[in-house]
């Protein structure tokens, strides 16, 4: 993309209604534009940033064995009056009439609809397990919508629902899910950590909530330090396996980490003090196993293979896909802007021609942008007629992760200059290796 031709509208001014630094950029940036409380549009910017997550969020389940689909925004109350929660959910809710008086609402989640899909086509066990999930927008009517994307009304999830025929295998599902959310925030550049959390109107005992430490979080978090070290990384795992799954939650699970909902301050003192972590926390994901409360309210039955009609153990898990471009932002940013991880930048890298009109720059950047994208990369190529600073400052607030330096005095000895926006570096090489260096470093992320 070139910028001249592009849809940017960065703003010079710190917008006054943002009271958080996420909030601050991506208004900043040109990546979010408030349509009412609660409510944003996503700008060209941020609508790239939102999709890789949803990218990553996809290829993450499909490894574990979950399968897509989509279910819609609009749903019958009907189906909430059969698990009783069109009254129990209460005002956060968005009740819809439609011109037949049927009363409607937007959904703010989906047990009920995926268990009428389930109990309408699923009447064995030798159809289980079964893991569906979809990514789409939720409307919750937040009393206090506010901290842009992050706690909004409507808002970008990803929620899965497992089927299974015992409560050792959903508890399996549920670990499986554990083990590949620690993977999907990884692959984002986030450290999430599990934490013991409390169900809400879920309903349910089993529940953890994946939580970014932040200064700016809404959760407070109580952990003991040795947490923050453990890291999934690359290894192997068989989502088949029991084992290896419990083990990560295992791993993961076992030092204290909760809440201020499920803290119990006689456990936390049992920590050495030097280890005893108060601090907050932004919740960007949560698993739970809630047993047969929707599958015996909504009659999902299988057969067990012994003649016994069984109502299904199931459990849902969400991450908060829109909030996560808030999270990361918060946890990657510095005073000059967003730094975007790898694995969710809107563009690879930046081009800056620091002598636009020249015909020897504009010719280098050109060659770059070829080279770039026909090995199938995604650069943003700043080609307006600004001044070398105005191109930084941009570049900077936007937060692309590397960027590729032109101008004459460079090219006079054959060289650009790359530089991390992270650690601030730069160094000069050919072109041509430039656009090797970043290939190879986007290849290892891939
Ligand atoms: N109002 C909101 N705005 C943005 N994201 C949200 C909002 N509410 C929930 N989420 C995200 O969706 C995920 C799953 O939702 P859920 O656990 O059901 O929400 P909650 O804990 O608020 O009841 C949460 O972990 C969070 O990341
Ligand atoms: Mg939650």
């Amino acid at each position: 993309m070139r910028l001249s031709r592009y849809f940017l509208p960065v703003l010079k001014e710190t917008p006054s209604e943002a009271q958080i630094v996420s909030h601050r950029l991506m208004l900043r940036a040109g990546m979010i534009k408030q349509a009412s409380a609660g409510i944003y549009s996503w700008l060209p910017l941020g609508f790239k940033v939102l999709r890789n997550i949803e990218r990553i969020v996809h290829g993450e389940q499909a490894r574990a064995g979950h399968i897509p689909m989509l279910m819609p925004t609009l749903q019958s109350a009907d189906l909430w009056r059969e698990s009783g929660r069109y009254d129990a959910y209460g005002p956060e809710m968005l009740r819809i009439r439609d011109r037949q008086d049927r009363d409607m609402l937007y959904g703010p989640t989906n047990e009920e609809m995926i268990t009428d899909i389930f109990r309408s086509h699923v009447g064995s066990y030798k159809d289980l397990p079964l893991t569906l999930y979809h990514i789409q927008w939720k409307f919750r009517d937040e009393m206090r919508p506010r901290f842009g994307v992050m706690r909004g009304r409507e808002f970008l999830m990803k929620d899965g629902y497992n089927f299974d025929l015992t409560k050792a295998d959903a508890l399996h599902a549920y670990n499986r899910h554990l083990v590949s959310y620690l993977r999907t925030y990884e692959r984002m550049g986030l450290q999430a950590i599990p934490m013991r959390a409390d169900s809400g109107p879920i309903g349910g005992d089993d529940t953890h909530e994946f939580l970014v430490l932040a200064e700016t979080g809404e959760s407070e978090v109580f952990y003991d330090a040795e947490i923050t070290e453990l890291k999934f990384g690359d290894r192997e795992i068989d989502y088949d396996s029991v084992e290896q799954c419990q083990a990560v939650l295992e791993e993961f699970t076992s030092r204290y980490a909760r809440t201020d909902e499920t803290h119990d301050a006689e456990m936390f003192a049992k920590i050495p003090e030097d280890r005893q972590r108060v601090a907050r926390g932004i919740e960007v994901g949560q698993i739970f196993y809630f047993g047969t409360k929707y599958s015996e309210a909504m009659g999902a039955t299988v057969s067990d293979g012994e003649g016994n009609k069984v109502p299904v153990h199931m459990g849902s898990h969400g991450i908060g896909v829109s909030r996560l471009v808030g999270a990361i932002i918060e946890a990657s940013h510095d005073d000059k802007g967003i730094i975007w991880p790898e694995g969710v930048t809107p563009f690879h890298c930046g081009i800056v021609n620091l002598k636009q009109g020249d015909a020897e720059a504009d010719a280098a950047c050109d060659a770059l942008y070829s080279s770039l994208t026909a090995l199938g990369l995604d650069p943003l190529y700043d080609d307006r007629n600004e001044r070398a600073g105005g191109k930084f400052a941009t570049m900077d607030l936007i937060g692309l992760p590397w960027r590729i330096t032109v101008g004459p005095r460079g090219l006079k000895n054959g060289v650009v200059e790359l530089t991390s926006r992270r650690t601030g570096e730069s160094e000069e090489m050919p072109p041509e290796e430039a656009v090797q260096r970043i290939s190879q470093i986007y290849s290892a992320n891939a």
